[in-house]
């Protein structure tokens, strides 16, 4: 089996659906931007502060470059991570990505304490998220092999869907 990538914007539920989804498959869960911080020492929000948001997306290129060729594993990736071509491509060759979706007002509810997501510094609203998750929408979906909503779902629904598409998608070839 291949890895798993799992996109989508800040707040659609990546990361507990990572844990989640590796655990009922056996797989290891990496979660993009934590290994990022610990290689780096930094958080996130320093590394912007320090260095800047295209040395970050640097990073986010180097990760995926560099994930190795040993058992499959399911990646929860930064949510801006695949607007870059060179790591979606990366994420292709080495996987399936499934794209995790939720209205803007569910986001909003799910990241308005977050002080570690720099791109929404001064833009936490509905209004801005909706306006974000717009822009980089059709990049999403482009890129993606299937797509899972997350409103108003638990996190074991939503990993049964994903099996379940996934499972249909292996039947059709
Ligand atoms: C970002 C999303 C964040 C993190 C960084 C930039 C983005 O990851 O990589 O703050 O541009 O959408 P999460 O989607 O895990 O919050």
């Amino acid at each position: 089996m291949k890895n798993i990538y799992l996109i989508g914007f800040m707040g659609t539920g990546k990361s507990a659906v990572g844990s989640v989804l590796a655990e009922q498959l056996g797989m290891a869960c990496v979660e993009m931007d934590r290994q990022i911080e610990t290689q780096q020492n930094m958080t996130i929000t320093e590394i912007f502060e320090r260095y800047g948001e295209a040395y970050f997306r640097d990073l986010e290129t180097e990760f995926l470059r560099m994930q190795g060729s040993g058992r499959p594993v399911v990646v929860s990736c930064g949510g801006g991570s695949v607007l870059r071509e060179e790591n979606a491509a990366l994420m292709r060759e080495k996987g399936s990505i499934v794209l995790l979706t939720a209205r803007p007002e569910t986001i909003y509810e799910r990241v308005k304490r977050s002080t570690n997501r720099p791109v929404l510094n001064g833009h936490m609203s509905v209004s801005d998220i909706g306006e974000l998750m717009e822009k980089r929408r059709v990049r999403y979906e482009e890129v993606a092999d299937l797509r899972v909503a997350t409103d108003g779902r638990s996190i074991r629904e939503i990993c049964e869907e994903i099996q379940e598409r996934m499972a249909e998608k292996q039947e059709q070839g």
